[in-house]
Formats: C-alpha cells, structure tokens, sequence
C-alpha cells in the first residue's frame, strides 16, 4: 500500500519500479486512509532495463498537484534476484532453510513495487507471517511480535527503497550492548555475541560526538549465511554481515565502524543518484577511519587505509586509470545497471577527495564540526555532489574566497570529472613504525637468493592482522616470487598459510594464483567453497583464468560446484569473467 502526494500537475498515470518477476494480481484506488478493496485500477507492465521493468498505473482521473493519492497493489513476488531463498544445506545450521533480501543498489523492485531510487525517501511498515519455528527480522525502528508466527516492524524514520531490508531463518539473538544485540543462527551465536560483545556501544558513542545524533534507534547486527555477497550491508537498525567477520579476534571490526558511519553518511544523508555513490561510500570510509582514529589511534588507522589505498592501486591496474568508472561522478547510462559500476574508486578516492577537503581546511577539529552540520543541513535528504561542495564553500567562506575550488590540479571538478589516480592522498606516515617492518620483510622475500638470517630474525608473532594484511599485499605486488621462494614462504608463516582470517585467505590464495602454485590450489577451491563474498569471489576468478590451464580448470571446476550458492548476481559476474553466456 503506497501513500503519495501528487508532484506533477494532472498527472494520470503512476509509474513505478517492478520486475518482471512481479506478479500484479490487482491495483486499486483507495479513499485517503480509506479500507480496501478501493476502485480497481488498469495496470500494465513494460520493460525498461535488464535490472527491471515499469509497472504503469492508470488512474480513474488526473490527480491535483499535492492530492494524495492512496494506492493498493497485490502481487506476489520471491523469483527475482532481490530476494533470495537458501536451502537448509545453504545455512550454517544445515537444519533449516533462511531467506533474506538485498536492496542495494536497484534489487527491490523485485521485492515491491516501489519509486526504487535513492533520491525518494519515505517510512514503511510491513506484517510478515513465518512458518512456525522461524523469526523474521527488517530495517525498522520497531518491532513486535504479535503471535508466534506474526511480526509487525515500523521503520519511522524516511528512508530509500534500497535500505528496506527483510530476513527470516532459525535465528536468535544475544544482547551486546544496551542499545544492540547480535542476530545469528543458533550455532553460530556465542561466537557473534563474544566477537562483539562491549564493542559496539563505544563505536556509536564516538560516531555520535563526531557525527551527530544517532537517529536510529537500535543498533543491531544479523550475522547473514556465508553466501551473503556482502562484508556488510548498512540496513538500518540492523546491519546485514557475512559470517566471515567471525574471526574470533574483532580483528575484521572495520567493516562494523564502517556500516556504523553509513548511519549518517548514506542513511541520512544519502547519495540521490547512484552515479554520485562516493558521497555515500567515501564520506564513509572518512568517517570510518575517523571513528577508528579515536578508538585505535592513527597509527592502526593509517595502516588500515593503506591496505585500502593497496586495492585502489590494484583496482585501477587492472582496468587502467582513464577507465571512465575511475570517476567520483560516473555517467551511467539508461539501461546501464549501476551494480555493474561498482569499484574500490567510490571507496578509496572519494576517501582521498573528503580527505583533502580537510587538508583545505587544515584544522581536523573545525573539519568535524563541518562534517556534523553537513549532517543536519541534508539529514533525512538525497543530494548531489553540487549540493555537498556547495555547502563546504559556504561553511567555510574564507576558502570559498581563496577559490579552493579552482586550484590547478586539483579542482573539484577534476576530482569529479577526471578518472585517474587521487591528486591528492593523505598522509598516511603515521602508520610506517607498523608498515616498515612488513615492507622490509616482504622485501627480503622477494629477493633471488634469500637472505634467510635476516628473514628468521623477524618474529611476525605478535603482528596484528592488518599488518599481515599489510604485508601479503606487499607480496602479491611482487609476486610471481623467484623459484621456490613461495614454498619457503609458505612453510616458515603457518600463521598466514593455515590462517582462518577470510582477509588473510583471500590474499594467500590471490598469491597462490599469480605465483601458480598448483600444490596450493586446495586452498583456493576450499575458500571459494566456505563463502561467497563479491569482493572476494571475484578477484579470485580473475586471477584463476588470466593464468596457466590448470588454473582455468581450477575455475570452471569450482563454479560449477558451487555456482547455485551464489548469489545471481555473483554468478552472472563470474560468468562474464569466464565468458560463459549470462541470463538474464
Ligand atoms: N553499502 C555497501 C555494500 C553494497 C554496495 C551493497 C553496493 C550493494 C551495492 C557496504 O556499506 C559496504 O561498502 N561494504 C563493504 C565493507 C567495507 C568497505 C568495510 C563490503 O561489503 O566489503
Ligand atoms: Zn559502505
């Protein structure tokens, strides 16, 4: 049930965002807050892009400019790619199946009709009935549960269509703190209630000195089955992760500081088109490593977006600088999929831009302030980068009069417009007493003849994860390794060969891969077989058929065993990598 207002003068007919995979049975025309059934109204369907088609409603007569206008609408959906239905052999449990949907950026239209786009924000509700044994959970303010089968949710605050999130399964949960609590299968709960437990609240009360005031209520977090595409996935109130962050040491807390940030940077104030993604991802990567900065220190926090600045570096390798996606503000294109522009540069450069944005500003305590009223000048709106910049010039009109603007190099609108490597990146010195090491010693790693007195002088024991991180990204950029080198390697580091860490894992088997270690290729293929993360799956296949033969056995191999885990869009970009054809 949708309640509009009319924004366009005799307008006669309702567009919205669908799928083919929606079944409209009936549309009607509601009295205002009136009952159903209402006046039944024509309804058509036409296509429009690959990701979607247009659902077309034509009202009995042209609505005023402001009318509302109620709508009701009975469909059945659950066959499109927003919505994703496991087997019980799916979940950790193996004892029961779960079912989840993913928003972001255009999948909801296969799970409501709706205006799928994050320049309109409205509130919902929804009653969702479960099987007996289940629970179902959303993005919402409230919930409560009517009977046993029965949960009612209310997101009060508005939000965009691609924040409404809904997962069901045999899930319970565990308090972490007094405004959260994990979610997770019952097998997996004690582990997600001791990776977080303490942790969250200080993440929240530094976000809200920084950041302002944290709208949403409860912070909650689902630990999500291990095909979940997604480190994370900032639904609000409740944060989707994937099992993977259950290192066991809070060592991969970034991503919760950084779906944490997106509380502010993406839900609040949110990114009106998906061409302008970096004011939603690196406002939050900023506010992520500001949030890390107070609680872990600099120096961590330099070291970790190091390895941030490593995938950027390697992201514009691969497709070359001047690729027009290596732009803050891409062009997509009608009918162009914006899931299918999605890279580290929205990420790691918008990093740098917000970056040198407080580099102009000079002062990192008058820059927070800035980034708070940044914050309650468009909370609760979708805007543009226009609007943000605009509103960085008139906050600090000293710097609008110096025209920062327009310094050659480094103009906002090459930062926007140019693709290519950042101008500007921070410093990020602070770090080297935790770099150094590991730069020295992946040094000595890629020597011809080892140098094998200095190497075991180095005890990587007490090493935190990140530097290992760290250092495997060393290795890989050096890699392929002289003869033998990998295979010493491999043998002196159990810690990093044996690792259980999912960061650690990727990297390893990414330096199996360019090093062709076919010896180590179990490892690849039992990583690949344990997760299904885009942004470790894909990389891995890359690698796998831009090397030897048995590589490219190894990656057709492994994606047919495990392709019907995935999720389809996963799949459909592994098949692209493999030139297999891709349905649509
Ligand atoms: N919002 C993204 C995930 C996303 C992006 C889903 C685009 C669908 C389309 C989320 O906040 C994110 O960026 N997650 C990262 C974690 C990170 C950078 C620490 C991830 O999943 O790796
Ligand atoms: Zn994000």
């Amino acid at each position: 049930r949708l309640a509009l207002r009319c924004a366009r003068a005799e307008a006669a007919e309702l567009r919205l965002d669908a799928h083919p995979s929606l079944s409209v049975s009936r549309a009607a025309l509601l009295p205002p807050g009136g009952e159903p059934p209402g006046e039944a109204l024509p309804v058509s369907c036409s296509p429009f892009a690959s990701y979607g088609s247009a659902l077309h409603l034509q009202l009995p007569r042209p609505a005023r400019l402001g009318q509302r206008v109620d709508i009701l609408i009975e469909y059945e959906a659950g066959g499109g790619p927003g919505v994703c239905w496991l087997t019980p052999e799916q979940t950790a449990g193996k004892q029961k199946p779960f079912m989840y949907t993913q928003g972001q950026a255009v999948l909801n239209r296969s799970f409501f009709p709706c205006f799928d786009t994050p320049s309109v924000k409205c509130t919902y509700s929804a009653t969702v009935e479960v099987p007996e044994g289940f629970t179902a959970v959303m993005s919402a303010t409230s919930w409560e549960k009517q009977n046993d089968t029965t949960f009612v949710f209310k997101m009060s605050q508005p939000i965009p269509s691609y924040l409404i999130a809904l997962a069901v399964g045999d899930i319970v949960s565990a308090e972490v703190g007094p405004r959260s609590r994990v979610w997770a299968e019952p097998c997996l709960i004690e582990a997600a209630k001791k990776e977080y437990d303490g942790v969250i609240e200080e993440f929240l009360v530094v976000g809200e000195k920084l950041f302002g005031p944290y709208v949403w209520g409860r912070y909650d977090i689902l630990f999500m089955p291990p095909s979940f595409p997604f480190g994370g996935m900032e639904n609000p109130c409740l944060t989707f992760v994937t099992p993977c962050l259950l290192a066991g040491d809070r060592s991969l807390v970034d991503v919760i500081i950084h779906e944490i940030s997106h509380s502010w940077f993406g839900n609040l104030v949110t990114n009106a088109t998906w061409g302008e993604f970096w004011l939603n991802e690196g406002f939050t990567m900023y506010a992520q490593r500001r949030i890390s900065t107070e609680i872990y220190g600099l120096a961590y926090t330099c070291l970790e977006a190091a390895t941030g600045r490593a995938l950027l570096r390697q992201h514009m390798d691969n497709t070359g600088e001047d690729h027009p996606l290596n732009k803050l503000r891409v062009v997509i294109e009608p009918g162009v999929n914006p899931d299918d522009t999605y890279n580290e540069t929205p990420y790691e450069k918008g990093y740098c831009f917000v970056s040198y944005l407080a580099h102009l500003v000079g002062d990192q305590s008058k820059f927070d302030a800035f980034l708070q009223a940044y914050v309650n000048r468009f909370k609760f709106q979708s805007i543009t980068a226009d609007d943000t910049l605009a509103f960085f010039l008139e906050h600090f009109p000293e710097l609008k009069e110096k025209g920062v603007d327009s310094i050659p190099g480094f103009e906002f609108d090459r930062w926007l417009n140019t693709p290519g490597w950042p101008p500007y990146l921070p410093d990020l010195s602070p770090g080297e007493q935790l770099m150094k090491p590991a730069d020295e010693l992946a040094a000595l790693w890629a020597a011809d003849s080892l140098n094998m007195e200095a190497i075991e002088a180095v005890d990587i024991t007490a090493w935190r994860v990140y530097q290992l991180i760290y250092f495997l990204d060393q290795i890989l950029e050096k890699s392929p390794l002289p003869e033998d080198n990998m295979e010493r390697l491999s043998k002196m580091y159990p810690k990093i060969s044996k690792a259980q860490n999912a960061e650690l894992r990727l990297r390893w088997c990414q330096i199996i891969l360019k090093n062709n270690l076919e010896a180590e290729y179990s490892k690849v293929k039992e990583f690949l077989h344990s997760q299904g993360k885009q942004k470790y799956t894909l990389p891995l296949y890359r690698a796998m058929w831009g090397g030897s033969e048995s590589a490219r056995a190894l990656a057709l191999e492994t994606f047919s065993a495990t392709a019907p885990q995935l999720h389809v869009n996963v799949q459909n970009y592994i098949k692209q990598i493999l030139g297999l054809q891709v349905e649509e």
